[in-house]
């Protein structure tokens, strides 16, 4: 889909597919009978995978969202990072799976874990539909990933380029 910019695909909606369902088969495995599990998408980009990945999910789960601003990791590597919508699920004891659509920096994925570890959740793991380990700033756990992908900015399949090129089915990298 074009929207201004020349696009050169690099995950065909098919590869992003096939993707999360191998992923979804994963998790279903490693969490079958370990109790109820909370999914937490990082509002916004995550939210199309998240959805997708919940829907090749074989076992029971709770969604949940949390919001932050993601300005802090662009623009001041150094800056904080601010919840802007917090969890509505108390995950004290539950296992939590965080869910995220790319883990660049690692700014953003540092911040929320620390958050989160506060809760004192049972267990907590991280999904990354894309890992870019050439731009890590910090080290992360990521403990299901999809897709490592070259040093490029990426849009499409929820990830965006000034809040545009979200709704593309393909991971694209803008030319
Ligand atoms: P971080 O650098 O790992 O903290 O990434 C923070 C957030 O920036 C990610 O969750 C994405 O929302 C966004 N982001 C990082 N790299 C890209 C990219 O290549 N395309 C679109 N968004 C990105």
């Amino acid at each position: 889909m074009e929207q201004g910019h020349a696009l050169e695909v690099l995950l065909t909606e098919e590869e992003i597919a096939d993707k999360v369902s191998f992923l979804g088969e994963q998790i279903s495995r490693d969490y079958a009978g370990s109790g109820e599990l909370v999914l937490v998408a990082v509002l916004r980009g995550s939210v199309y995978f998240a959805v997708d990945l919940s829907r090749c999910l074989a076992i029971p789960f709770v969604l949940d969202f949390i919001g932050i601003s993601s300005y802090a990791a662009k623009t001041d590597p150094l800056g904080i990072v601010r919840i802007t919508k917090d969890l509505d699920t108390n995950i004290a004891s539950k296992n939590v799976l965080l869910v995220e659509d790319i883990v660049d920096t690692g700014l953003t994925l540092n911040y929320l874990l620390k958050n989160l570890r506060t809760r004192k959740p049972l267990s907590l793991r991280v999904c990354a539909l894309l890992d870019m380990p050439a731009r890590r700033i910090v080290n992360v756990p990521v403990d299901y990933r999809g897709f490592e992908m070259p040093d490029v900015y990426v849009v499409g399949y929820g990830l965006d380029y000034q809040e545009r090129y979200r709704n593309l089915k393909e991971i694209a990298v803008l030319k």
